[in-house]
């Protein structure tokens, strides 16, 4: 195996085997980007969406291999983490990098300096965008978040229009698209059809007034398997690209396959003898006479805590039950009489067969973006 790494703010540059690492799969990463090029039209662009540390995959491994298959946007969450993309080299320099979170006042001048895209939500940030673009004498480019029902950020669909009259007719910023975002996109109810009639209301208004079309994007992972009218100028997936159905919903209806493997070793095994308690809180009592194995992860490195007693690990193919608490830096488990199993031996939290982040979340009660996102900067990231 040809194993490229990358080290992250935070995580050991030390020598030795790592104890816990995160396999990502660029193949699967390629497939499932395949996927969703099926799902739209040629003209159509897919942003792909790295924030959260490409949710928990790598943002300059991931950006890099979407960048090679065409992509030429990319979405963050805020001017860190597009900061990053620019000092990593992990797009090219005429590559766009979109942040979700509008900026603060004192950010602003990052943004020209990086040449990152600013969202706009209203009048006040664009007034403050205004001015350190013209201090700077450098154009701002800048998209307009609209919300239509999602409740989060962006202006109403009735200050829309003067929101991107206004940004339009300033000479220092540069509009490079609108956006909405969907509340329940895997819902192909009367809700998500009044957010998409919204916003392309205004969308056409102003491009009527402007006599010129903008990028016009809404479409999520959800969107993309529901709402094929929703896919307009751009799509934004994450979940998908990363290898998981956004919710039950969208089970089934298209073939992903997972880009992350979460292992740790086996770093300890012992015999214990019926009435014996493991972990803390003593909330798992061995019935009869057990093998325990000690794993090396736990809820510091994105294992979440309410796992315990509720999910399985897989050693040399076996699964083998998660007994106890989980604490900070391990986990234990129960290898019943298996006798090969050894100190050293990679145990598989979720991955590539079988048992992926889905059923890890489904275990915890969460949903498989937390899963994915919780993997801590103390995993080691390999890319194969
Ligand atoms: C604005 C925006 N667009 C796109 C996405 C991608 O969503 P998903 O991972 O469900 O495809 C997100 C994720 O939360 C988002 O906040």
């Amino acid at each position: 195996m040809t194993a490229d790494t990358t080290t992250f703010p935070g995580e050991s540059t030390l020598p030795g085997e790592h104890l816990t690492e995160a396999i990502i799969s660029s193949n699967n990463l390629v497939y499932n980007f395949r996927k969703i090029q099926e799902r739209i039209t040629d003209n159509c662009r897919i942003m792909g969406i790295v924030k959260a540390n490409a949710y928990g995959h790598g943002a300059s491994h991931v950006s890099k291999t979407l960048e090679s298959l065409g992509v030429s946007d990319f979405g963050v969450a805020n001017i860190q983490e597009a900061i990053r993309l620019r000092a990593e080299d992990a797009v090219s320099q005429n590559a766009a990098i979109l942040t979700f979170c509008p900026p603060l006042p004192t950010h602003l001048p990052l943004y020209l300096r990086y040449d990152i895209t600013a969202t706009i939500c209203d009048h006040d940030t664009l007034y403050a965008a205004e001015s350190v673009a013209s201090a700077h004498n450098t154009p701002l480019r800048v998209q307009v978040n609209i919300d239509t029902g999602m409740g989060r950020l962006g202006t109403s669909p009735e200050h829309a229009l003067s929101l991107l009259k206004a940004v339009e007719t300033s000479p220092y910023l540069r509009l490079e698209g609108a956006y909405t975002h969907f509340a329940q996109s895997t819902r192909q109810d009367d809700f998500t059809e009044g957010q998409l009639s919204a916003f392309r209301q205004v969308c056409s208004e102003f491009e009527h007034h402007a006599a010129k079309s903008i990028c016009k994007h809404a479409a999520n992972s959800g969107a993309l398997l529901f709402r094929t009218d929703a896919c307009l100028d751009m799509v934004r997936p994450g979940i998908m690209l990363y290898g998981y159905p956004p919710d039950e919903n969208a089970n089934g209806l298209v073939d992903l396959k997972p880009v992350m493997e979460l292992r740790a070793k086996v770093i300890f095994i012992k015999d214990v003898d019926a009435g014996t308690t493991i972990s803390y809180n003593r909330q798992w009592t061995a019935p009869s006479r057990r093998r325990i194995a000690t794993i090396s992860a736990g809820y510091a490195d994105g294992y979440h805590r309410s796992l315990s007693n509720h999910t399985k690990v897989f050693i040399r193919g076996t699964p083998c039950s998660q007994v106890g608490m989980v604490t900070m830096d391990q986990i234990m488990v129960d290898i019943g009489n298996k006798s090969d199993i050894r100190v050293g031996d990679d145990a598989v939290l979720f991955g590539w067969n079988g048992h992926g982040a889905a059923d890890t979340a489904k275990a915890a009660g969460t949903i498989s973006y937390e899963i994915l996102c919780a993997v801590s900067s103390r995993v080691r990231r390999v890319f194969v």
